[in-house]
């Protein structure tokens, strides 16, 4: 109902002439007159239309205005409608106050002024109008408040969300972040480990290279003595078991030695198939999976092959009522971001898996930790994976362990696949091509007194002149003023100036002057030294090495890889 729009207005009346004149009156207000001649009629009418003001004739043949009025108002629907009551006779006092008992509102005496009533009945009217209006407005507040409402209850449930998603994405966070600290601290421990036993280990292959070496020469002086012999053999057999012992350490450490070669795994397995069976014995069966032809990989044969004894010897302490020892090899494409630690690209992933007891997870997680076994004192040193570990990481590869209690385990180790141009250099590398003939005079470099001496004993022993230098200087000097030197041995790690320095500044001074580089471990920064290409001896070494790397500095360089180094085995 708009303000302007006109209310419906009731006449009540039994007499025709007066409806009329009531009509004529009221009509100049615009609004809508419903007549009705008694108080039924009335009544339908209310039920009918939505009434804003009923004028009531108080004395009607069959019903008084008053019992009309207060029926009407006792129908809530009617509530709030205007009565005007209108009478011929005079009311009195009392008459007045049952009119607004009834719940009239206004009286209209007759003869009725018809500007009196028009005003009274305008009034009424426009109070619906106004009435409605307010109510319409209140209306809308409320479906705008109600529609606020909702915006803001969505906007709430949004902001839910996006609080549990944030909550969701810190928690995923600090697990990652977690996770990440967890690793590097396992990375940490593993490199402080590793560089102790590095430490270790290199000053226990210096130690033993000093047995070593005195022991040979002393078994050669003592022959004929037999309980002599046996003593100095059991020494031997100890120092060598030392030496096996220090290799592991300083694989782990990622310090050994590596001549990595290409190498194809399918024929590395094959040709340790007999070895293997024997290891492993007669209650295991072996398989083998190589698939289709696989691409080389990058890495050192012998180490290799140690590893293999290594992980083949765990998967038989792993069954010791038989089972299957798998050993199989495919490329593998390694993304970035995975746990292996490796840069993305493709490797050969060689895996050796059993049927055996598996490990739990705390056992899985520690398995590769140096010095962790659970064979017991006196059966396993705890050293085998952490070789694997270490000649995977240091080789450019990486290791995984997959275990399960009860089920078995498989070993992976991903290698990288060799590339031919690398491949070419190392086969070029052992440059140096020298005629020496006979009796050598061999400049010996070492800084530690106890090696350098062992050392020079022995190739006095092969009949070589040895000239002792116990710093890189020296040895400089010692080199001006002896120029009849046939051949360098020099230590790496020595104080002042490294092995390779040493080895550049004679390089420079004598380019044909063949050098030897003895070292206990992989101290070399890579990349550092390749250019010289310089042969390696590799600590501890016994006098037939010696005599080796002197006679293949006799030899062309075609026929030099003939004779690979002794590495020592477990
Ligand atoms: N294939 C396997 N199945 C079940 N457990 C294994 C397997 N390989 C290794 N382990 C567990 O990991 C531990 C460490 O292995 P690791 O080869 O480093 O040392 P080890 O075998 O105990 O001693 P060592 O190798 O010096 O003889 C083992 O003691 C064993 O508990
Ligand atoms: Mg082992």
């Amino acid at each position: 109902l708009q303000a302007t729009e006109p209310v419906n207005i009731l006449l009540v009346d039994d007499q025709p002439a007066k409806l009329l004149s009531f009509e004529v009156i009221l009509g100049e207000l615009g609004e809508n007159l419903i007549k009705a001649a008694s108080a039924q009629e009335a009544l339908a009418q209310l039920l009918r239309h939505e009434i804003a003001v009923v004028l009531i004739d108080v004395q009607m043949p069959d019903l008084d205005g008053f019992e009309l009025a207060a029926m009407i108002r006792e129908h809530p629907r009617f509530r709030d409608v205007a009565l005007i009551f209108v009478s011929a006779i005079h009311l009195s006092d009392l008459d007045r106050i049952r009119g607004y008992e009834a719940g009239g509102v206004d009286y209209v005496p007759v003869p009725v002024v018809p500007e009196v009533l028009r005003a009274k009945v305008r009034v009424f009217a426009d109070l619906r109008r106004k009435t409605r209006e307010l109510e319409r407005l209140n209306a809308e507040l409320e479906q705008r408040v109600a529609e606020r409402t909702a915006d803001l209850e969505a906007s709430r449930a949004a902001l839910q969300e996006l609080n549990s998603e944030l909550e969701a994405r810190i928690d995923q966070r600090t697990r990652e972040r977690e996770q990440a600290l967890a690793q590097l601290f396992e990375a940490q421990k593993v490199d402080t480990i590793g560089k102790l036993t590095g430490g270790v280990a290199h000053d226990f292959n210096n130690l033993l290279m000093a047995m070593l070496g005195s022991l040979e020469l002393l078994k050669k002086r003592m022959v004929g003595d037999a309980s002599a012999q046996r003593l100095i053999d059991n020494a031997l057999k100890g120092a060598e078991r030392g030496a096996a012992l220090t290799q592991r350490l300083l694989a782990f450490a990622r310090r050994q030695q590596l001549r990595p070669e290409p190498i194809n795994v399918a024929e590395l397995v094959g040709g340790m198939r007999d070895l293997i069976a024997r290891s492993v014995g007669p209650s295991i069966d072996i398989a083998e999976d190589f698939g289709s032809p696989l691409a080389p990989v990058l890495a050192d044969a012998n180490q290799l092959e140690l590893a293999l004894m290594n992980l083949a010897l765990n998967a038989r302490d792993a069954m010791p009522d038989g089972g299957t020892l798998t050993i199989s090899a495919q490329e593998a494409m390694v993304e970035g971001g995975s746990d292996l630690g490796l840069a993305p690209g493709r490797y050969i992933r060689l895996s050796v898996a059993d049927t055996g007891v598996g490990m739990d997870e705390a056992t899985r997680a520690r398995a590769a930790e140096p010095f962790f076994t659970t064979k017991g004192t006196g059966k396993g040193t705890g050293l085998g994976l952490s070789m694997v570990h270490g000649l995977a990481a240091q080789s450019g590869g990486s290791l995984r362990i997959e275990s399960r209690l009860g089920e078995g385990t498989r070993i992976d180790l991903f290698l990288p696949k060799a590339e031919r141009s690398r491949a070419r250099r190392i086969r070029d590398s052992a440059q140096t091509t020298f005629d020496l003939a006979g009796r050598a005079v061999i400049l010996l470099v070492d800084d530690d007194a106890l090696v350098s001496d062992g050392t020079a004993a022995m190739l006095e022993d092969l009949g070589h002149e040895v000239i002792e230098a116990s710093s890189a200087a020296a040895a400089l000097s010692l080199l001006d003023a002896s120029p009849d030197v046939d051949l360098v041995i020099t230590d790496y790690a020595m104080p002042g100036m490294t092995g390779i320095e040493f080895a550049k500044l004679v390089r420079d001074r004598y380019p044909t002057l063949p050098i030897v580089l003895a070292t206990g471990y992989a101290e070399l920064p890579p990349g550092l030294g390749e250019g010289l290409d310089l042969p390696r001896l590799s600590k501890p070494f016994l006098q037939r090495d010696l005599a080796n790397i002197i006679a293949r500095q006799r030899r062309p360089a075609d026929q030099a890889e003939a004779g690979r180094l002794k590495t020592s085995a477990c």
